[in-house]
């Protein structure tokens, strides 16, 4: 068990890579609240962790309302009596070229990802600076080293989020708190099998090749990385003894970037 006893905050845990850090987390003797704007999901993800004896809270969270970030945050300290971990995870994606790109789409995309993540840091860095402890993880992909065509939110925002966690490693070190991100390469979520046909049609080949050729093109073996591998790089970077590894970026990817 790496985890007993630790209280962790996670973002968009009602599925994909959220719900898998929730549920490896509980597996390793974490208590997770599972943070979504889809409450039916969250609530389902919950019945499923307590039926297996597992500890977890369901918490209603549009990570873009900074009054239902800091009630919920609140909620699961009071709840759980403190906050060890924050996962900001929740995001979303759309993908245009910039000439066809909605400045609309393009804000909701920033604000959820950048200010998401900015709001959940500030709600939970109130309860983990006076127990001079806390692991901040965001959610960062290659797109916050590398770019791609037809993500210039997506890139954009993610850059930000390495940024945002940069600031939060030297903030965070006097009050005993360190500062991740982890940048997953494509990972099969519901958020990747939707871009399949999208991409597709925006660059005019075939689904084939936007898997073999765009998603997985620069990777060592044409692999996927997995939910699995993703969680298990956020139960490391929540279970880590020391404050040694701050600041920095974790990048299962398969190769397709090499930090
Ligand atoms: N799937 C990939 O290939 C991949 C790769 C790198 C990084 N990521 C990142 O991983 C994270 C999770 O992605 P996923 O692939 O598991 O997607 P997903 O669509 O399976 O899950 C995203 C979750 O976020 C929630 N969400 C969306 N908007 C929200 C909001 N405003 N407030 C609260 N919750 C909200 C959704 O309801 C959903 O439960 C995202 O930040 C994504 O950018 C994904």
């Amino acid at each position: 068990m790496q985890l007993e006893g630790n209280v962790a905050v996670v973002t968009g845990a009602s599925s994909g890579i959220g719900r898998t850090i929730a549920e490896t987390f509980v597996r390793e003797g974490g208590k997770v609240a599972i943070c979504d704007i889809n409450m039916d999901g969250a609530e389902k993800v919950v019945a499923e962790i307590r039926a297996k004896g597992g500890d977890a809270m369901a918490v209603e969270m549009d990570v873009t309302d900074e009054d239902a970030v800091n009630r919920g945050v609140d909620q699961v300290a009071e709840r759980y009596g403190r906050i060890d971990t924050m996962v900001s995870n929740a995001g979303i994606q759309i993908v245009h070229p910039i000439e066809e790109f909605p400045y609309a789409e393009f804000r909701k995309l920033v604000t959820i990802h950048l200010d998401g993540s900015f709001l959940l840091t500030k709600a939970c860095v109130k309860h983990m600076y006076p127990r001079k402890s806390g692991s901040l993880i965001y959610m960062g992909s290659v797109h916050s080293h590398e770019p791609s065509a037809l993500k210039t939110a997506y890139v954009a925002a993610k850059h930000g989020i390495l940024g945002l966690s940069r600031v939060m490693a030297k903030e965070g070190a006097k009050h005993g708190v360190r500062s991740n991100t982890i940048c997953p390469g494509f990972v099969k979520t519901p958020l990747v099998e939707k871009q399949i046909p999208e991409q597709a049609q925006s660059l005019g080949i075939s689904e084939e090749d936007v898997v073999n050729k765009i998603m997985l093109g620069e990777t060592v073996d044409q692999e996927f990385t997995t939910m699995q591998d993703v969680a298990d790089v956020a139960l490391f970077l929540a279970g880590f003894k020391s404050n040694a590894l701050t600041g920095q970026s974790i990048v299962p990817s398969h190769g397709w970037y090499m930090a």
